[in-house]
């Protein structure tokens, strides 16, 4: 399809746009597990108001724009009152947890570099830590060490201690991490890094927005905030379980000095001073907008209730897929996010990939990640109410899957063109 030369109707335009979403995965019907997090009618509809309100506006200047100015502020300072950052705690919106990820590393290199004058940076992170620090180091020049993780999934921190010296800029630890769902010893981590004066990361992309409700559900959720000492830095996704649509995270620095570390400034431009907290320029007002919208809609009370039934659905899930003979989960994380994979301790072999096709067929949609070969599932709202009937196409798909292998064994995770 070409630009055309003279403009179309916008009636024409939607109706092509419209017809593209054809292939797309189907979230709204709840059979992603992942990608979009949906919080149901009411937090879609405060969210598409707010957007509609928010969709022009530039959020790079927010002396044109106070209201952003404020909005960020609130969204920041709610956010850190659930992470218990103490007294000072400051921070900013970003436009997803790889830009707060990127913004943390970056912070925690200019730290080191003007309180230690390190010249050469390293990061120490286990082999679970999200792709977003290998990204953060190829762009900002840091030198990556990477330990295992234990049997149990959670960052080797004795192999940490292994790897850290005097150029180790941050030490990451995550709650939970992505690939099997678990939190990482995150005391244990902030210590090190205390223990060589370096920055400590949490990525609570995925938490963030879900444990501090899973604890006020009495979940027994390992320390991992504000709380632990050491900790300087936490990112954490309202786009995620904070159910706000996609394009906004929150990072935040235990103290405003920290926070400085963030921040560009440039003075020598023809344009003018220039200060700009993340890595964007422009920046849409409308995700932001539509976080301090959910949020506000939603409350305390909205999220302990949106907890509460992902977390039914999780155990169900879980319960579910340990009950078939071949299959398990990796690790016991148990909050939203289930790897599943064969079961080594059993005579059944099924490749979970054949698995994750025949569940395509069925319109089920999981990511796939190898090693180990398991599918993943980030279970969320979205999912609520079609957990048994994806049991029921589960057990049916392993029969149908018997022993066979699948030919593509791509675990993709990417846009590529
Ligand atoms: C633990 C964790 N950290 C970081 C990210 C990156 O977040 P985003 O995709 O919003 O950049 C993700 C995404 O799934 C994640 O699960």
């Amino acid at each position: 399809m070409s630009m055309p030369t003279s403009g179309r109707s916008i009636d024409d335009v939607m109706a092509d746009l419209a017809a593209k979403r054809d292939h797309d995965v189907r979230w709204e019907d709840g059979r992603t597990f992942g990608m979009v997090y949906d919080g149901g009618p009411g937090v879609k509809e405060v969210a598409e108001r707010a957007a509609a309100m928010y969709l022009h506006e530039n959020a790079l200047n927010t002396m044109a724009f106070p209201s952003l100015r404020e909005i960020q502020s609130d969204v920041v300072g709610w956010t850190a009152e659930l992470l218990h950052g103490p007294e000072g705690t400051a921070g900013f919106l970003t436009s997803g947890g790889t830009e707060s990820i990127l913004c943390g590393v970056k912070a925690a290199r200019e730290r080191a570099r003007k309180e230690r004058g390190v010249g050469q940076p390293n990061m120490v992170l286990a082999s679970s830590a999200h792709a977003a620090f290998h990204k953060a180091a190829h762009l900002f020049g840091i030198e990556t060490r990477v330990a295992p993780v234990r049997p149990d999934w959670t960052a080797d921190v004795d192999a940490m201690t292994q790897l850290v010296d005097d150029n180790t800029v941050l030490v990451v630890g995550s709650a939970p991490q992505y690939p099997q769902g678990v939190i990482d010893d995150i005391p244990a981590i902030a210590a090190l890094a205390t223990s060589v004066r370096a920055s400590c990361h949490v990525d609570a992309c995925m938490g963030g927005f879900f444990l501090p409700f899973a604890e006020r559900l009495g979940r027994d959720v390992a320390p991992w905030d504000f709380r632990v000492d050491g900790v300087t830095t936490i990112s954490a996704d309202v786009h995620k379980l904070g159910y706000a649509p996609k394009g906004v995270s929150v990072i935040l620095h235990r103290t405003k000095e920290l926070r400085k570390y963030q921040t560009f400034v440039f003075d020598d431009w023809l344009g003018g001073f220039y200060a700009s907290p993340n890595l964007q320029g422009s920046r849409s007002g409308l995700p932001m907008a539509a976080a301090w919208a959910v949020m506000q809609h939603l409350g305390i009370d909205g999220y302990v209730g949106l907890a509460q039934s992902v977390l039914a659905n999780a155990d169900a899930m879980r319960a579910g897929i340990a009950e078939i003979d071949g299959l398990h989960v990796l690790g016991d994380g148990g909050f939203q996010l289930i790897a599943m994979a064969n079961d080594p301790e059993s005579d059944v072999e099924i490749d979970v990939f054949a698995l994750a096709d025949a569940l395509v067929k069925r319109r089920w949609y999981h990511d796939r990640q190898t090693p180990p070969d398991s599918l993943h599932s980030t279970v969320s709202n979205t999912n609520d109410g079609v957990i048994e009937e994806y049991l029921a196409d589960l057990r049916l798909a392993v029969g149908e899957v018997g022993t066979s292998r699948a030919a593509n064994r791509s675990t993709t995770y990417a846009t590529l063109e």
